[in-house]
């Protein structure tokens, strides 16, 4: 199969490119290496695809000609590239242009290609709201410019399968976590405060907060588990992360045991949007993908560790 993957200079895509490329797909990734965070470690993502006989072409899917930009003859879309998580220093556009307008291009390139690829959009649990234990059906309360613009980019995937003009699926991530992983997410700047000695910013309340924390190889096996299922998963939502729910507070406690360390916090005030619970209902998973992640968090965080050692500690 011929896999186009956006967003894989970033975490999760980069993760799923090389899967896809073990499993003996051709793999083409693109990314407009975007300033969200710090380009260097997409770059470093990238170059770790190209070794790999995986190209990642630099193209924006808010602003190029993608007709152009593009490769002909895709048999499938995995689709990363998004605006993601909750910040203060992000605006409303950089939300709006990057997960829906991107989204939007991305299903006009899809829609004019002579054989319709087939689209797995990425979502996330973000779009039920402040809490996220729900299957799929429930009313989604979307409560961050970032839940509610996943949730528009994820309806307009779905919109053009129930018109019938192309297959598609979406998949909701729970808070994933691994090797990789974003600078601005929890576990990355646990490790770094832990091993730099810095002070880590606690969000007031925030070591009460329930996660599914699902390693990033778990999720991966979600993700490409809709290989050659496009009838059963054709315009179908799944939920993909573990069922284990652990609090911040436990997360802080595991780092600190693996790295044996005591980590200082600074208090931080609360973030707006922030998710009190989340714990990923995967019944429809299990039962129409087979998806059973198995990855504990302490062993998917000393992978962690590990990777963040040998990357940037010399
Ligand atoms: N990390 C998580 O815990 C998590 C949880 C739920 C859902 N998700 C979803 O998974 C996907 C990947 O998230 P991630 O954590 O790997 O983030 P990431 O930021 O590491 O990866 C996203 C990539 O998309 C690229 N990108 C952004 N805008 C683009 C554009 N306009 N054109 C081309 N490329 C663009 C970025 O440069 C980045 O490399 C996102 O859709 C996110 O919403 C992530």
């Amino acid at each position: 199969m011929k896999i186009l993957v956006t967003g894989a200079a970033g975490f999760i895509g980069s993760h799923t490119a090389e899967r896809l490329a073990e499993m003996g797909h051709q793999v083409i990734g693109i990314d407009n290496f975007s300033p969200y965070y710090n380009i260097e470690l997409k770059e470093l993502n990238a170059k770790a695809l190209s070794e790999k006989g995986i190209e990642v072409l630099r193209v924006d899917l808010r602003t190029d000609d993608l007709q152009k930009a593009l490769p002909e003859a895709i048999d499938i879309i995995f689709h990363f590239s998004a605006h993601p998580g909750i910040s203060n220093t992000s605006t409303f556009e950089d939300y709006f242009s990057n997960n829906i307008l991107a989204t939007k291009n991305l299903l006009d390139f899809a829609l004019q290609c002579e054989k319709t690829p087939f689209l797995v959009n990425i979502g996330t649990s973000s779009i039920y709201g402040l809490e996220a234990t729900f299957p799929e059906d429930v009313a989604p309360k979307p409560a961050s410019w970032y839940g509610v613009t996943k949730l528009a980019a994820e309806q307009l995937v779905l919109a053009k399968s129930r018109e019938g003009k192309l297959q598609a699926t979406s998949l909701r991530l729970y808070s994933v976590y691994g090797p990789r992983e974003r600078p601005d997410k929890l576990y990355t700047r646990l490790i770094d405060c832990g091993l730099n000695n810095k002070p880590f910013p606690l969000y007031n309340g925030s070591e009460k907060h329930l996660r599914s924390f699902t390693y990033v190889q778990d999720i991966v096996d979600g993700i490409v588990s809709v290989l050659d299922k496009e009838t059963i998963v054709n315009g179908e939502i799944f939920n993909l992360g573990t069922e284990e729910e652990s609090t911040t507070a436990t997360g802080i406690e595991t780092v600190e045991t693996l790295l044996n360390t005591t980590i200082k916090v600074s208090a931080k005030p609360p973030r707006a949007g922030d998710q009190s619970r989340t714990k990923a209902n995967i019944d429809k998973a299990r039962k129409l993908l087979g998806y059973n992640p198995t990855t504990t968090l302490k062993e998917g965080l000393k992978a962690q560790i590990a990777w963040f050692e040998e990357n940037f500690i010399k």
